[in-house]
């Protein structure tokens, strides 16, 4: 079989048509009730006990952390209150030694220093007094809770939340594997290690990314009805929607505020249908899943994120490398490579290790539409240290490339029409646009990943053409930040037990007396060492 017939029958076998796709809808919503009922389930169905999405006026000076894969990321959020805001934020690679540490408090250790360098930095003079207020006042803490951060924590793995602050951890998700931390409180794991070293922070809010991103999304851009999703196609994927209370079934354990009768619900879809009732299933996803520390485990994630398709394309190349049939990145002689050379891949080229192929790739070879694909082949030589790539080698990496980004497209596209679907707003009677904020490298990067959603959606019974049309699927960068500002705002009204006017009375105060000078757009990252933490009442 030639290189281009074999490439066709693998495009082929990553195919997922639409009557693939509205199979996958239906079941994804059974599941999606199922997880309502009880737990144990494929979908989770986290209940978050954050019960509502913000307005755009909320206001006051909150810290964020996140824990989502890669990066470790501290953030302080002056939010505004006229739906912008302004950030100053710190990134760090969180050491691959600590993903997989042996005792969790190694990691959350790591966590709380990134968190005093980050007031060091850029919080010096607020720090500097509450060391100094430490040594002096009398009261057991050695401070007043008004001089605290209240800070939320984004930590993206599957955690049953039991409170706004309180969630014992699942299972790792995305190379993360520390089982010592297994079923222990986060949050306090956190806070244990922040109070180690004296830091003026305390951990208000565990909010997952996908939560921070529909809280964001509501925050900058309110419309009546707030964002039905948040969602993340980064590293990993999951989304967040808002679930009437009555739909809840399964029992809730902490307090929480029922007057809005809605509840935010993280889904935890990465595990949809874990047991392949409809996800495709070729021998590379199989091999893939094989090779991760939790196999059978995230299904729908191994086939939709960033973390595995780069992986994936390896597998597939590497297969198809050794088919003796057909010749890819391998010439006869120089004749029959249109760059007058032979191919030679270097023996410690990425292209042999496991994982070595970082997603971005995909992208780089979906977005080549040079006649010869110049781009992608300079950028396979650079790197997968590949030299002299033919013209049909890159064509057949670009074609299989394409169908595994594809694939993951209409995938993404199963998760969002469902929840659309089941938010009940395309039969509301009115034309208004429906809102999904979105976040992560693969919407943000792969070249048309979007377009390719929009392309299913239209194809999804119930959404249609017109369906589509009304889902306005937007960019929420920062929702890790902003929108776990937002909830660890929410959680501090909750704890002064005050009504929520009353305390946004007192950010106004604040934010008056911290004065405009601030007031640039969002995501304009300023530092805002005047301003006071949190709420004060002083
Ligand atoms: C985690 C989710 C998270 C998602 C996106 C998944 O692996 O299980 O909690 O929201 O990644 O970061």
């Amino acid at each position: 079989m030639s290189l281009l017939a074999e490439t066709e029958s693998i495009v082929k076998q990553f195919e997922f048509t639409d009557n693939d796709v509205n199979k996958s809808v239906k079941e994804f919503l059974r599941q999606m009730d199922e997880g309502l009922e009880k737990d144990g389930t494929s979908l989770s169905q986290i209940p978050t006990y954050v019960t509502g999405v913000p307005k755009g006026t909320e206001k006051g000076l909150y810290m964020a952390v996140d824990l989502g894969g890669t990066n470790f990321r501290v953030c302080s959020v002056k939010l505004n209150g006229d739906t912008t805001f302004n950030i100053t934020s710190d990134k760090v690679a969180v050491p691959k030694e600590l993903m997989r540490a042996k005792k969790a408090e190694e990691l959350f250790a790591f966590l709380a220093l990134q968190i005093k360098k980050f007031l060091e930095k850029h919080h010096g003079d607020h720090f500097e007094a509450h060391i100094r207020r430490r040594m002096t006042v009398s009261s057991p803490d050695g401070y007043r809770d008004e001089h605290v951060f209240h800070m939320g924590f984004t930590f993206s793995f599957p955690v049953q939340q039991v409170g706004i602050n309180k969630g014992t951890l699942i299972r790792w998700t995305k190379g993360f594997d520390i089982p010592d931390a297994i079923g222990k409180d986060v949050c306090a794991l956190l806070q244990t290690e922040i109070d180690k070293l004296h830091l003026p922070v305390k951990v208000a809010a565990l909010v997952n990314d996908t939560v921070g991103t529909l809280m964001a999304y509501s925050y900058t851009s309110p419309g009546s009805h707030g964002a039905v999703l948040g969602a993340i196609f980064g590293t990993g994927t999951n989304g967040a929607y808002v679930e009437k209370l009555s739909n809840l079934k399964k029992p809730l354990v902490g307090e929480y505020d029922t007057s809005t009768g809605d509840m935010v619900i993280n889904i935890e879809w990465g595990s949809f249908d874990n047991q392949l009732n409809v996800l495709p299933n070729t021998p590379w996803d199989e091999a893939l899943d094989k090779e991760t520390p939790n196999p059978g485990i995230q299904m729908y994630e191994k086939r939709v994120s960033g973390m595995f398709l780069g992986e994936l394309l390896r597998l597939v190349i590497i297969d198809l490398m050794k088919n003796p049939n057909v010749s890819l990145f391998r010439d006869e002689n120089s004749s029959t490579n249109d760059r007058r050379s032979t191919t030679d891949i270097a023996e410690t080229s990425d292209l042999y290790k496991p994982w070595g192929i970082d997603t971005s790739i995909l992208s780089h070879a979906a977005g080549d539409h040079t006649p010869k694909l110049s781009v992608l082949r300079d950028t396979l030589q650079e790197n997968l240290q590949i030299s002299a790539p033919a013209y049909e080698d890159a064509q057949a990496f670009k074609a299989i490339a394409g169908a595994i980004g594809r694939r993951a497209a209409r995938l993404a596209a199963v998760a969002i029409g469902a929840v659309v679907l089941k938010s009940g707003r395309l039969s509301d009677g009115t034309n208004d646009p429906i809102d999904v904020g979105v976040d992560g490298s693969l919407v943000e990067n792969y070249p048309y990943f979007e377009d390719m959603i929009y392309e299913a959606l239209r194809v999804i019974d119930g959404i249609g053409e017109e369906g589509a049309k009304r889902i306005r699927i937007g960019l929420a960068q920062d929702g890790s930040g902003v929108g776990a500002a937002l909830i660890a705002l929410v959680a501090r009204t909750m704890e002064k037990n005050a009504p929520t006017d009353e305390v946004l009375g007192e950010l106004r105060t604040e934010a008056k007396a911290a004065g405009s000078k601030d007031t640039a757009a969002a995501t304009t990252a300023v530092s805002d060492e005047s301003d006071k933490p949190g709420v004060t009442s002083a």
